[in-house]
């Protein structure tokens, strides 16, 4: 995938990318193994504004927060989509990427039907796998922009 890039002048464009980046993602044909996303970006950078439009665009109706205290989250999809899963993480507070396998990230890695998404992913870039979809939020020169960039590397 080549790189894309976006600007974003509010939360609610923030939002709006994301949903169409879900409904991208119900549609893609099962691979592998697990969908990841890494998240790069510094505190407000819009991570989560993100993930929560994303979440929700996949179906699930439940509060989205950043589990920044509890690291590791599952949500269950609907019953019938192409996914089964989603783990959110919020890897900010990790000490060591390698952590992440007292979770079960080599299981929840291993399954196609589960998408996992990693907030402050450059933290745990060693432990996350080659096809990783990388998306980067910078803030932008007025006080609601935001840059984002998506791509492999
Ligand atoms: N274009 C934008 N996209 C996303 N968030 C924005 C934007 N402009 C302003 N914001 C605000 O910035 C903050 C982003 O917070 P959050 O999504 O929790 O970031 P992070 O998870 O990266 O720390 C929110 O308060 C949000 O309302
Ligand atoms: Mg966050």
């Amino acid at each position: 995938m080549e790189k894309v890039s976006y600007v974003s002048v509010s939360p609610a464009k923030t939002a709006t990318l994301a949903r169409t980046l879900a409904q991208e993602v119900l549609k893609t044909k099962p691979g592998k193994q697990a969908l990841v996303f890494g998240l790069v970006g510094e505190l407000g950078a819009g991570k989560t504004t993100f993930i929560r439009a994303f979440i929700h665009a996949l179906g699930i109706k439940r509060k989205i927060m950043s589990p920044t205290f509890l690291l590791w989250r599952r949500l269950v999809l609907p019953k019938g989509k192409r996914f089964k899963n989603v783990f959110h993480l919020d890897v900010y507070r990790l000490q060591k990427p390698g952590e992440l396998y007292k979770f079960g990230l080599k299981e929840a890695l291993a399954n196609p039907e589960n998408i996992i998404i990693v907030e402050w992913a450059d933290r745990a870039r060693r432990v996350l796998p080659q096809g990783t979809i990388w998306l980067r939020f910078k803030h932008g020169q007025k006080e609601n922009e935001r840059n984002l960039t998506l791509n492999r590397r």
